[in-house]
């Protein structure tokens, strides 16, 4: 098989543009990567223990005569808090990184949001360069400036928006990854094709169960088409002023099941939004905004992959349905007290809206822990 030939998505945002490369080896490929965003030969790589382990050596050597100085934290959502900012903050200035040098950080969701944070503000705003470990980082995280860590009060509270430098989307480490933890991503994969790309939903369908078993050059495809659908929305909304909030499909009755769950592993990120694709589509088809058999192929395709499609899914008690609701109500989309909604027109059809009638998603809620 040849080996296969790296892709660019380009996000075009004036004088924060950068690149987004998606292949096989770029790990090791990196120097030569790297080569135009360096002003020095030197970088800071921040990571997680348990991604050290398993790329940094590999990232080292592809940095070839860079020279690195890097800082391994505890993995988890824990990470993503005040006192690992500040670890990270001092790291960086005991070892004198430079306003023209560069971070990497090399891991999944939590490394890259705590990453880019601490970019944003170390003497001002220093550059940073994402390599994305995981499949949710790949497609979602690592791509469009969000950077964040929580606060007690909710997740991703404190933080800012700061795009990398370059992206370097490594299709081989998604072969490390857990089934679980896999799955979980292509929840987010789902997500795209679902908001806004009813062909790439069709092609998710067909080649979903190969994409899952490994086959590379799909993974990429998904990959590539995830980024280049989350590119021309951030281009077209960077601060999510209005559509790039089409990016939270199924994330409002997400982050109130994650908040249910205790932000365990109970329920991963991406599972949350995989189930609340499926309960935004239901409410939609309620709703009379989209057809009936919309939710049902939503629901149809998340059970042939083998994922959390039902509440029932989710391991252990659950609040009713009035105290699910209430857990919306801390979500960051609400303005004026108004819960925001991205409802269905159809599968690839999308919209934000506010009229969403609170007892329609208490009703909805019930039913679904009826059957749990
Ligand atoms: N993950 C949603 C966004 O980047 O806007």
């Amino acid at each position: 098989m040849n080996p296969m030939q790296t892709e660019t998505v380009h996000v075009p945002l004036g004088d924060r543009s950068y690149n987004v490369r998606i292949g096989e080896g770029l790990i090791e490929a990196a120097a030569a990567e790297f080569a135009p965003v360096l002003d020095r030969p030197r970088v800071a790589v921040l990571t997680d223990e348990t991604v050290a382990e398993a790329h940094l050596e590999r990232l080292k050597t592809g940095l070839g005569s860079i020279e690195v100085t890097s800082l391994a934290l505890p993995p988890g959502e824990a990470t993503k808090s005040w006192a690992a900012l500040e670890r990270t903050v001092e790291w960086m200035l005991a070892e004198k990184i430079e306003r023209r040098d560069v971070l990497i950080a090399l891991g999944g969701g939590v490394i890259g949001d705590l990453g880019g944070f601490a970019a944003a503000i170390l003497r001002r705003g220093i550059r940073y360069v994402q390599i994305p470990t995981s499949l949710l980082a790949q497609v979602d995280s690592s791509v469009g400036g969000k950077t964040a860590i929580n606060s007690p009060a909710g997740k991703n509270l404190i933080g800012a928006f700061h795009q990398p430098a370059l992206v370097l989307a490594d299709i081989s480490v998604l072969n490390t990854l857990t089934k679980r933890d896999f799955l979980a991503g292509y929840g987010e994969v789902v997500k795209y094709g679902l908001l806004g790309d009813a062909a790439f939903f069709e092609w998710l369908e067909t080649n979903g169960p190969a994409l899952a078993a490994g086959d590379a050059a799909m993974r990429a495809y998904a990959v590539r088409r995830s980024v280049e659908m989350k590119a021309e929305i951030v281009a077209r909304d960077e601060t999510e002023q209005g559509d790039r909030a089409l990016l939270n499909l199924g994330h409002t009755f997400c982050h109130a099941l994650e908040a249910a769950t205790g932000y365990s592993d109970r329920l991963l990120h991406g599972e949350g939004v995989a189930i609340g694709c499926a309960l935004a589509f239901e409410l939609s088809s309620r709703l009379g905004f989209c057809a009936q058999e919309d939710p049902s192929r939503v629901r149809a395709h998340l059970k042939a992959m083998g994922m959390k499609t039902d509440l029932s899914d989710i391991p252990g008690e659950l609040p009713d349905a009035e105290a699910l609701v209430d857990l919306m109500g801390q979500d960051k989309k609400v303005i004026d007290g108004q819960l925001r909604f991205i409802m269905a027109r159809g599968i690839g059809e999308t919209y934000v809206t506010s009229d969403v009638p609170r007892e329609a998603v208490v009703t909805l809620l019930a039913d679904a822990l009826k059957s749990k």
